[in-house]
């Protein structure tokens, strides 16, 4: 959106919801009131605050010196110094202990309906000790970096888990990216070993992951081993001395059960897990092993008042960060019993997540708005076929839910009596920072509400002065929370330049926001060149690229425009190289292009041919334009005096008009 122009919200909604007087009394917190006195201590003293969380939640080797230490300046973060933990320990044998040992821990639902595996936590430490010894075995030692290219089977948090146990840092790759994407994602953090599966199902299909794999370790020389988990049973190249079944490493009869739990500092790394920015290649944002593991274990307690009785549903993939966050480390560290879906939310019918929240008689429940948008359009009746009795609270998450999709969400699966957690936060953040407490905060559909506990949000303008009420501006952090990225993996200067430059002495979060005259906090979306297609960022530099690197293209320019069920959809203006006629064929074999360098989800909806693009004199593309026009907005384009070539807007209109 650029240095100068307005940041405005569009969405209006007065409505307010309050919390459910059912389950009030037994909430962590119950009423605004206490939110109120709980926040005001956690800033007043924030050592005495989180000191007293981190103790409560998280069973710790050693002590820390020193609660928190930060400077936005240098950047420096740090969390209980000193402390000793580790995450696996607190996930799994810590619960081992008295009644939870043969609690189910995750109950799996492969996409076929007979497909359903339970890990109690007994059995998952059995597996995550086995594994970690297998990697131990072939050489993996703490600090070592280990990709994962799965699918959400019980795998990809059994191996995350025997990571963590050995001091290992993984790095997961989501499954839909392609091989060109997994690649660049291993070579930047030279992994030593990757992970990943023959095949699985999505939506009925057969999709062969292996080849993927293949494709990208050609050019992985770090990589020494690749271990193959055999979930299709389909047929799959293999190459001797590198590829190692799952199976056989782990049911070695020389593998032991015992693997002692590594002792890991407070701020040594727990993971890597890359996005996208505005600009240049995703960054491989790091999160470390004791503020992040507080952090998650916090306000999962507190977001969504889980309780050991609970059925805990997070419907993301553990590819993206909340999955890490609310699939893996935060419900495991409280010792919940969590659901995991292998599928979609559209197959075999619209009604399959509902079929299962009755199933497993789900009592918390979270998804996000393009899921909920999508769901809505397959119709009403879909959710009303199934008994959703036992759900308690919902939440959602990616994107900012438009009102519509609150109600209906509230309506038609809460049954209006279900208080929706909108959780705003990234995954630089580690886990949420604006959300309602369920029982304590009423409502407005669309707004985040308040910063949680620890958490001082600040909008500012353009020039760093703060927004009045109901103003958008940039939406940046005054101090630091326990789960905060650590920095960019190999980058130190992009880490700074990033989310510490453009407010000096803040965290810059790249989204806008307002405040409204309640302190309700409204989320306008991204500010930066970045997409947010269901739920998923990309940057517009990487989709640009993309582009320009097929032998057709001379240059490219990419936006996000709105769509009904994705939130945003992308938009392609594509120059052509001398020799290449525009044509419907050339538009798909460009899709076809970004699918492979990048992965279905980056795929161009559209793509407008055009000769030229509008540029100022100093060379920069003027985005607001192409999004006019993208629109069919063409009357109000606004001031075009300061493009290099203003002839340019003709050309826009006339191709963009052809493409009706
Ligand atoms: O623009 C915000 C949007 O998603 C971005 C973060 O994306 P990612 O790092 O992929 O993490 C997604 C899951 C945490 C944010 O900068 N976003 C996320 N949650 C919300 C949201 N926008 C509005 N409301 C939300 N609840």
């Amino acid at each position: 959106m650029g240095g100068h122009s307005k940041i405005e919200s569009v969405l209006k909604e007065e409505r307010i919801f309050y919390p459910p007087q059912k389950g009030r009394d037994e909430a962590y917190i119950s009423s605004k009131y206490e939110y109120q006195e709980i926040y005001k201590y956690s800033l007043e003293d924030p050592d005495g605050f989180w000191s007293e969380r981190a103790k409560e939640l998280i069973t710790w080797f050693r002590y820390w010196d020193r609660t928190c230490y930060w400077d936005f300046h240098k950047p420096e973060i740090r969390w209980f110094e000193g402390g000793k933990l580790n995450a696996c320990y607190n996930c799994l044998d810590r619960h081992l202990e008295g009644p939870n040992r043969n609690k189910a821990a995750i109950i799996w639902q492969g996409e076929p309906d007979d497909e359903v595996r339970v890990y109690t936590y007994q059995m998952l430490h059995r597996e995550v000790s086995r594994f970690a010894n297998v990697l131990k075995k072939l050489g993996v030692k703490k600090g070592d970096r280990v990709s994962l290219y799965l699918p959400m089977i019980p795998e990809l948090p059994i191996v995350m888990l025997a990571c963590a146990r050995i001091g290992a840092i993984h790095s997961v790759v989501f499954g839909g990216f392609s091989a060109e994407a997994l690649k660049t994602r291993i070579q930047d953090c030279e992994a030593k070993i990757l992970i990943t599966v023959d095949g699985y199902w999505r939506a009925g299909r057969k999709v062969e992951a292996k080849k993927n794999a293949d494709e990208a370790l050609k050019d992985c020389p770090t990589v020494e081993k690749c271990i193959v988990v055999r979930r299709l049973g389909n047929e799959v190249n293999w190459v001797e001395g590198r590829d190692l079944w799952y199976h056989e490493l782990i049911n070695d009869p020389e593998i032991s059960d015992e693997c002692p739990c590594e002792e890991m500092d407070a701020e040594d790394i727990l993971f890597i897990l890359y996005t996208s920015g505005s600009t240049g290649k995703p960054k491989g944002v790091f999160h470390t092993t004791g503020g992040y593991l507080v952090y998650v274990a916090h306000t999962l307690q507190w977001v969504f008042d889980l309780k050991p009785e609970d059925i805990f549903w997070c419907t993301a993939d553990i590819g993206w960060i909340t999955g890490h966050s609310y699939i893996v480390y935060g419900p495991l560290a409280l010792g919940a019993t969590e659901i995991m879906y292998e599928g979609v939310p559209t197959y075999p019918h619209p009604g399959r997540f509902w079929e299962l929240v009755q199933k497993f008689k789900v009592t918390l429940f979270y998804t996000a708005p393009t899921v909920i948008r999508a769901l809505m359009r397959a119709g009403d009746e879909w959710p009303h076929k199934y008994d959703l009795s036992s759900l308690r609270i919902l939440g959602t998450v990616g994107e900012p839910i438009n009102p519509e999709a609150w109600l209906w969400y509230h309506k038609h699966v809460g049954r209006s009596r279900c208080p929706i957690v909108d959780t705003w936060w990234q995954t630089e953040t580690g886990g949420f920072l604006i959300s309602p407490l369920p029982y304590a905060i009423p409502q407005k559909p669309g707004s985040a509400t308040f910063p949680l506990p620890g958490v001082e949000p600040v909008i500012l303008r353009d020039d760093g002065t703060e927004a009045d009420v109901n103003e958008g501006g940039h939406l940046c952090m005054k101090r630091a929370w326990p789960g905060m990225l650590r920095g960019v993996w190999g980058n130190p200067e992009r880490f700074k330049e990033v989310y510490f430059s453009r407010f000096p002495g803040l965290y810059y979060t790249g989204d806008g926001a307002r405040r409204d005259e309640d302190g309700y906090i409204w989320i306008i979306g991204r500010l930066d060149d970045v997409i947010n297609v269901s739920g998923h960022r990309l940057g517009t530099m990487e989709l640009e690229s993309a582009l320009v690197a097929h032998p057709a293209v001379a240059e490219a320019a990419v936006i996000g425009v709105p769509h009904e069920v994705k939130g945003e959809t992308i938009y392609a203006f594509v120059i052509l190289r001398e020799g290449y006629q525009p044509s419907e064929e050339l538009a798909n074999d460009l899709r076809q292009h970004v699918r492979k360098l990048i992965g279905p989800i980056a795929t161009p909806e559209f793509i407008q041919f055009v000769p030229g693009l509008p540029k100022t004199r100093s060379g920069k593309i003027m985005r607001r334009i192409l999004r006019k026009i993208a629109t069919g907005q063409y009357e109000d384009l606004g001031d075009t005096s300061t493009l290099a070539d203003p002839s340019v807007v003709e050309e826009l209109i006339r191709t963009r008009k052809e493409m009706e």
